[in-house]
């Protein structure tokens, strides 16, 4: 069974779950299906990924009780603003068919720190409405969440970033660990570009355990939230058996030794610039 990480509103998130970054709204009813099948309990979503609405049919058809899922969706920058926060969320609510979120998470901290601050106040009125139960971040930077709680008051519980072992995050990691706010990593797996790193390919020769399961299971060790994502049936039960091994502290550091501040999406610092939307 997957531990739960505590956020600082009391809330408790699976520590993995399943990202859907990129599977087409086509395949998203049987993916997300293979994931709660393969155990998965806890699914990332966003507005711009237009396949909530599959995702939504797929949980709905699985059936298990509301409190035994974690959704969480995203906000798109188009969206930012207090009103439009507001209706962007019960769009999301709609074709998610919920009655609630369980995290709701500004994508992008764009287009501008006023608009993220705004956006941020919707969200503390849609948790104290019952419609989000907790609220967070992506893709912010130090200096982002500086403003959001020096302007709101309020600490966000999450901040999902890329974050794999090409990218190991350390300034975003420490400031998080001082103020309470959770680490999630998306594209975990460095959009699959890792698997064959011969660092990579060496340790899991070692435990006997693929690539990618090496990769997840280092973030667990570091205390990440990590949402792989796979169309592949087979590899979304692979990624999700990673419980009964453990990385050595050797073999955990030979991993972070890959840090080379590499991404695979876009860089926040410059994201912002030429964005129209
Ligand atoms: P696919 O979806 O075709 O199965 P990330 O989560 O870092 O974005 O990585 C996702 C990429 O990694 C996808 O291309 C996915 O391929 C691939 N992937 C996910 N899990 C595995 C695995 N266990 N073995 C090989 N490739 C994987």
């Amino acid at each position: 069974v997957v531990p739960p990480i505590v956020l600082n509103d009391g809330s408790l998130i699976p520590q993995l779950g399943f990202g859907v970054f990129q599977v087409p709204p086509d395949q998203v009813f049987d993916t997300v299906t293979a994931a709660l099948r393969a155990g998965y309990r806890s699914i990332d979503t966003a507005a711009a990924y237009e396949n909530e609405e599959g995702t939504g049919r797929a949980l709905r058809h699985f059936g298990l009780p509301r409190d035994e899922i974690f959704v969480t969706t995203k906000l798109w920058n188009s969206d930012q603003g207090y009103e439009s926060t507001l209706r962007a969320c019960e769009t999301s609510l709609d074709r998610l068919g919920l009655e609630y979120l369980d995290l709701y998470l500004i994508h992008w901290p764009v287009p501008a720190a006023d608009k993220f601050v705004d956006t941020f106040r919707a969200f503390q009125r849609l948790k104290a409405d019952g419609r989000v139960r907790s609220i967070g971040v992506s893709n912010f930077r130090v200096t982002d969440l500086e403003r959001v709680v020096a302007e709101t008051g309020e600490t966000p519980s999450v901040n999902q970033i890329e974050l794999h072992p090409r990218l190991v995050q350390r300034e975003l990691r420490e400031y998080h660990a001082e103020h309470a706010i959770a680490t999630e990593a998306w594209s975990p797996l460095g959009q699959g570009t890792l698997l064959g790193d011969p660092v990579i390919t060496r340790i899991a020769g070692e435990v006997d355990r693929s690539p990618a399961q090496v990769i997840i299971r280092w973030h667990l060790q570091l205390g990440n939230i990590v949402i792989p994502k796979s169309v592949t049936p087979e590899r979304i039960e692979q990624n999700f058996d990673v419980f009964g091994f453990e990385l050595s502290a050797e073999q955990m550091s030979a991993v972070s030794g890959l840090d080379s501040g590499t991404r695979t999406g876009a860089d926040p610092a410059t994201f912002a610039v030429g964005l129209d939307t």
